[in-house]
């Protein structure tokens, strides 16, 4: 076999492609990765999860510094902020984290291809950095190029003023004003990073809402609670223009169903939209992989293409766009191609807005259950009752659980309060078993902890909390 001879090669090195690699390797497939960033991790680990908690870590310490530590007896004198520090110890994390895959890549045996990859036939690779191109053999292909920031029409990103993710994680200075376009995930987690920091930020968000499809009451208290730390909402109202100028941005906004136009000002623009699916320069349309209207690429339930040999995982493939999606995708796809049994478990994949206090939602909503005509027992348990979360004066929030009526089966589970997305786990566990409420309510909890509120909602579903 020549080196250029792969059981697989994948494209993309990101949470997706990365993780497939490394389960590829492990299951004995002769493996390459072939990546044009030059460093591993894709997005995830370069412009995305690592650096936006990075950067969400220390301005809630220099937040709680400054409004928090005096109530603790903690008194701070001249408190300042080096923002260059912060962003240095953001880029070395990622630094860390990326070069720690290169890592699980040597250990792993699997070859690494600095370059653009495109599929010039089933089968068949190039790799090109710069001017040189190299050609690899692939009984099988993955694609998992993962995706890139939406545009919004007329609006262009100089990652400057005017900026996406990739620019809001970078800025040089603190920007007195920012005006966020896109109530979601990205928006609320960039926007609280930057309030913290001292600028003073609007979100505008097309919808009625902010979090679309997240449960009604979570994005009410969430909403509440944003606003209280300062950030300001112009919700149902859309943006019609953005013009970067000398020193400021130019926005038109008016009412989303249309109204009289409004002009506002600001240092800086964060266009957080949503993502779209990253196939630019692949090949596809020449080995005719299918895609979706949405430009996302088609799979089947073994994630192969409509080209047989070919398969696509994680945001590229569309659903819901996180990196423990792309990941389970690309396991399952791989233990398929090595004939065995895989399935990812889509009713049961926690997302989590890493805002504080936390938001984690899995499984189905009041809502989703209600439309879809399902009786439910609701089980909610304020953080105000659990006595670990008042000691640390970090009780804003609750715990909802949803349960069959008939069943008592754990349908779906909401928490918005301190370490949210740490506790959901133990429901997302639950909901693997297929387990009821009354599972989760007569697991043993450790005394103090905010798990206990996760435990007493399970209680509140059969009716039966202890401590409300
Ligand atoms: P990606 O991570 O996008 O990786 C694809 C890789 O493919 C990229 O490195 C790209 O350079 C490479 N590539 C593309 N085309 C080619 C080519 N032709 N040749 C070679 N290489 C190519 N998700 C979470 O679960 N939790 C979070 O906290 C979270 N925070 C986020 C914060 C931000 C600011 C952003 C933008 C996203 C965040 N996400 C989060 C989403 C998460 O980053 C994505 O869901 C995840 O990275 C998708 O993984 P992927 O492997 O499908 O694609
Ligand atoms: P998003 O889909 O979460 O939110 C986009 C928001 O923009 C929506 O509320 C939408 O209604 C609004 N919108 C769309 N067009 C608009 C317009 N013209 N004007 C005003 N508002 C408009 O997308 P976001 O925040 O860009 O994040 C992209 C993806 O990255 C998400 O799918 C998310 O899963 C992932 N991500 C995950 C994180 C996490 O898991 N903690 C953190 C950050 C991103």
């Amino acid at each position: 076999m020549s080196d250029n001879n792969f059981d697989v090669v994948i494209i993309g090195g990101g949470p997706g492609g990365y993780v497939a690699a490394i389960r590829a390797a492990q299951l004995g497939f002769k493996t390459a990765c072939v990546e044009k960033r030059s460093a591993l991790g894709g997005t995830c680990l370069n412009v995305g999860c690592i650096p936006s908690k990075a950067l969400l870590q220390s301005s809630h310490h220099y937040e709680m510094a400054e409004h928090e530590f005096a109530s603790h007896g903690v008194e701070v004198k001249g408190l300042k902020l080096n923002l260059k520090t912060m962003m240095a110890r953001k880029d070395g994390v990622v630094d860390d984290l990326t070069k720690g895959i290169a890592f699980l890549f040597k250990k792993n045996k699997i070859s690494h291809f600095i370059g653009s990859g495109k599929i010039t036939a089933p089968g068949v690779v190039d790799v090109t950095a710069g001017t040189k191109t190299e050609t690899l053999n692939a009984k099988n292909i993955l694609i998992a190029t993962g995706s890139s920031s939406a545009d919004l029409p007329g609006i262009d990103v100089d990652e400057k003023q005017i900026v996406t993710s990739t620019g809001a994680l970078a800025l040089a200075s603190v920007p007195k004003t920012m005006v966020v376009i896109g109530g979601g995930v990205i928006g609320l987690e960039l926007g609280s990073v930057w309030r913290r920091l001292g600028a003073e930020v609007t979100v505008v968000e097309f919808l009625e809402n902010i979090f679309p499809g997240m449960d009604g009451e979570v994005v009410k208290q969430a909403t509440r609670t944003y606003k209280k730390q300062g950030i300001k909402f112009k919700l149902a109202t859309k943006v019609t223009s953005a013009k970067a100028g000398k020193g400021a941005v130019t926005l038109t906004l008016e009412a989303a169903n249309g109204g009289n136009a409004e002009q506002m000002k600001a240092d800086v623009v964060l266009v957080s939209v949503g993502r779209k699916p990253y196939t630019t320069e692949l090949g596809l349309e020449d080995v005719g992989v299918g895609l979706d209207g949405r430009g996302f690429v088609t799979v089947d339930g073994h994630y192969q293409t409509s080209v047989p040999g070919i398969y696509a995982i994680g945001d590229v493939i569309g659903g819901a766009m996180l990196a423990h999606k792309a990941e389970e995708e690309g396991v399952a796809c791989m233990e398929m191609l090595a004939g065995q049994s895989a399935h990812v478990n889509y009713g049961a994949i926690p997302g989590v807005v890493y805002t504080h206090p936390e938001i984690a939602a899995l499984g189905k909503t009041e809502e989703q259950l209600k439309a879809e005509g399902v009786e439910y027992n609701v089980g909610k348990f304020p953080f105000s009752a659990n006595s670990r979360a008042r000691a640390n004066a970090d009780s804003e929030g609750f715990v909802k659980i949803l349960a069959d009526k008939n069943t008592d089966r754990v349908l779906g589970c909401h928490i918005i309060g301190p370490g949210a997305g740490e506790l959901v786990q133990e429901i997302a566990l639950a909901m693997e078993f297929e387990g009821a409420a009354e599972d989760v309510a007569r697991t043993c909890h450790a005394h103090p902890g905010t798990a206990e509120a996760v435990k007493e909602a399970a209680l509140a579903a059969i009716g039966r909390a202890i401590h409300i």
